[in-house]
C-alpha cells in the first residue's frame, strides 16, 4: 500500500518513548523527514539513532517542555528553523495527573493543557501553512477514556474535549485539504509504561483489568497504534477529516 509519506516533513510532539517512539519508528520506516520533540535528551538521542537505522533520511530533535514554554512561539520557532510541516502528530498527554475532581481550576487547566490545549495552541501556527498549500495531516493522540468516560475524571474529560475539537475543527478544515483526526488508544504496554511493572510482577490487577476492560485480553503495542497514525497521516485518509478512531482491543 503506497502511503505517500516518503520525504514528507513530519513533526512529532512527544516522541522519546512509548507510543510516540513507536510513531517515530513508523515514520522512519516510511522514509519521512522527522522533527521530534520531548524533554529527555538521552532518550531522544536513542530514538534518533533508531530512526536513522530504519532508513529515516533526516531526524532532528528539539528538547522542550511544552507545558513550560509559549507554545505558539515555540511552534513558530520550529517553522523558522525547519520550514513548514506536512504532517503533525500530537502525542503528549497522559492520565498521571491530579485525579481530584474537586481540585479546582489549577488541576483542570493543567489536565486540559497537557492533553489538549498545548497542541491546539501549536496548531494555530502549524495548520495555516498547510491550508495555504492545500494539503496537510494533523493526528491527535486521544484515548478511549474520552468515550468510556471511566478512570481519572480530569483525564477522560480533557480527552473528550480534545475529541470535540477534532470533530468540529476537522469539519472546518475539511474543504481545505487538511485532515485533522484523532486516534484513541486503549491500554498499551511497553517497557517503562504504567502497566509494564504490573505485567512483570504478574500482578492480579492485570488479569482483572484485561478481563473486565479489554475484550482482546491483552495490552496493545505502540506499533499497533503507530500503524493507524501512519494511515491517518497518509494520502489514504483523504476522505476522513474529523475522524476519531478507536484502536483499543475492544475496550469495554
Ligand atoms: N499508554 C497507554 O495505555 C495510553 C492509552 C490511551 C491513550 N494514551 C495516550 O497516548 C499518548 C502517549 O502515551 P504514552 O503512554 O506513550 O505516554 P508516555 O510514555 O508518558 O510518553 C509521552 C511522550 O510525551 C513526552 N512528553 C511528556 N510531557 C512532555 C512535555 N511537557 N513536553 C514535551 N514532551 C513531553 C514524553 O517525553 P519526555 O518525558 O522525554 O518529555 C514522551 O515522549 C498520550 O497522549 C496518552 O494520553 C496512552
Amino acid at each position: 500500500m503506497e502511503l505517500g509519506i516518503k520525504n514528507k516533513n513530519v513533526l512529532i510532539v512527544g516522541a522519546s518513548k512509548g507510543i510516540g517512539r513507536g510513531i517515530a519508528n513508523a515514520f522512519a520506516g516510511e522514509k519521512a523527514n522527522i522533527v521530534a520533540i520531548a524533554r529527555s535528551e538521552d532518550l531522544m538521542c536513542d530514538v534518533k539513532n533508531e530512526c536513522l537505522s530504519l532508513g529515516c533520511p533526516s531526524f532532528e530533535y528539539v528538547i522542550e517542555d511544552i507545558m513550560a514554554c509559549d507554545t505558539k512561539a515555540f511552534a513558530q520557532s520550529l517553522i523558522d528553523k525547519y520550514g513548514n510541516f506536512d504532517i503533525v502528530i500530537h502525542n503528549v498527554g497522559g492520565s498521571l495527573i491530579s485525579r481530584d475532581p474537586l481540585g479546582g481550576a489549577d488541576d483542570w487547566n493543567y489536565a486540559l493543557k497537557f492533553n489538549a490545549v498545548a497542541s491546539i495552541d501549536m496548531n494555530s501556527v502549524l495548520i495555516p501553512p498547510m491550508i495555504e498549500k492545500g494539503w496537510g495531516r494533523v493526528v491527535q493522540i486521544s484515548s478511549i477514556s474520552a468515550v468510556m468516560l471511566r478512570g481519572n475524571p480530569l483525564y477522560a474529560s480533557a480527552k473528550a474535549f480534545l475529541n470535540a475539537y477534532v470533530t468540529t475543527v476537522g469539519r472546518a478544515l475539511a474543504p481545505k485539504g487538511v485532515v485533522l483526526s484523532a486516534v484513541e488508544p486503549g491500554a498499551v504496554a511497553f517497557e517503562g509504561s504504567y502497566w509494564d511493572k504490573f505485567v512483570k510482577e504478574s500482578h492480579p490487577r492485570v488479569e482483572d483489568f484485561l478481563r473486565h476492560h479489554q475484550a482482546i485480553n491483552r495490552f496493545g503495542t505502540p506499533k499497533e497504534i503507530a500503524d493507524v497514525v501512519l494511515f491517518m497521516a497518509s494520502e489514504l485518509s483523504s476522505f476522513m477529516p474529523g475522524a476519531v478512531i478507536p484502536v483499543d482491543g475492544a475496550n469495554m
